[in-house]
């Protein structure tokens, strides 16, 4: 089936989809994205992700040119249209096409460009919450406002690429000795009495609205947490690891830098917060 993708007001064949060489997004990453998951059909944790799109767009004087109800509209629309019961919904907004390249936000006139796409794949049953993800470890080389998520993500390319040319999943970052996050996703370790530990949200990380869920139900559930930095080192002699995001829920790490984390196996821990987060997606999209 041909994927249709919702590009400025309009639902076009995604061959057919294009932007302007001269679109901000192109020559500046000038744009903001969310990435929110698609179960049975339906937004997950929608909320969540446009508020965190509101406050991007905010931080860099972006104007979204729709309401989050007309948003929502649109992303139920490309549901329908492409028939994904399980997957993701990519929204980008960029500033715009100036008709130039110039480094000044251009004037209010210049029309942000809106765009959306589908992508299929399986969130629920991902054969990496059983096999468990190897990863490793690389330095935080991002600029200094990435609680802003925006599209300017060669660092985490380099820093994929880095990982699987060492045959692993996913690399961590590390800046000044701890572990900011993942090259996209939130990380956790979780400590021999089974204390979860994570970072604190600041501008070193993306604010996940994974992690924002998985905290609350972590709380409700007698999961004893705590936000502080933690090193490579650190992480290496904690019972389990593990990683949040919306296209990953909850997975777990079971190698670091080549070194099994505890016995070598998803944790406990990590099963259960999967296990719950899980539940309550499934109840929100019912
Ligand atoms: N990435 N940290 C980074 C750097 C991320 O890119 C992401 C998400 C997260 C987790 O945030 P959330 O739980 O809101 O998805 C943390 C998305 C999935 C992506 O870029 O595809």
């Amino acid at each position: 089936m041909q994927r249709l993708v919702y590009i400025d007001g309009q639902y076009i064949a995604e061959q057919e989809a294009k932007v302007s060489v001269f679109d901000r997004g192109f020559l500046f990453a000038d744009a903001v994205y969310e990435v929110t998951a698609v179960v049975n059909g339906k937004l997950a944790e929608f909320e969540g992700h446009i508020e965190r799109l509101q406050r991007s767009c905010r931080e860099l004087a972006l104007t979204l040119p729709v309401t989050p109800a007309e948003l929502k509209d649109i992303h139920y629309a490309l549901i329908a249209k492409n028939n994904l019961a399980e997957g993701a919904i990519y929204l980008q907004l960029s500033r715009g096409n100036a008709g130039d390249r110039d480094f000044h936000f251009p004037s209010a006139e210049v029309k942000p460009t809106l765009v959306l796409f589908t992508q299929a794949r399986a969130v629920i049953d991902n054969p990496k919450a059983e096999t468990g993800l190897r990863v490793v470890t690389c330095p935080d080389i991002r600029w200094h406002r990435r609680d802003i998520k925006t599209v300017g993500l060669l660092a985490a390319c380099m820093a994929k690429e880095y990982a699987h040319h060492q045959h692993a999943d996913d690399a961590f970052m590390v800046e000044n000795g701890f572990i900011t996050e993942g090259s996209s996703c939130n990380c956790y370790i979780v400590l021999h009495d089974n204390t979860v530990v994570t970072r604190p949200l600041s501008n070193d990380i993306l604010h996940g609205i994974t992690r924002h869920s998985l905290l609350k139900l972590a709380a409700s559930n007698d999961i004893k947490l705590e936000e502080r930095l933690f090193t490579p080192e650190e992480a290496l002699h904690a019972r389990e690891i593990f990683i949040s995001s919306a296209t990953t829920f909850v997975l777990p790490v079971v190698a670091l830098d080549g070194v099994a984390i505890g016995d070598g196996k998803p944790g406990i821990i990590t099963r259960r917060l999967r296990e719950i987060y899980v539940d309550m997606v499934k109840q929100q999209v019912q």
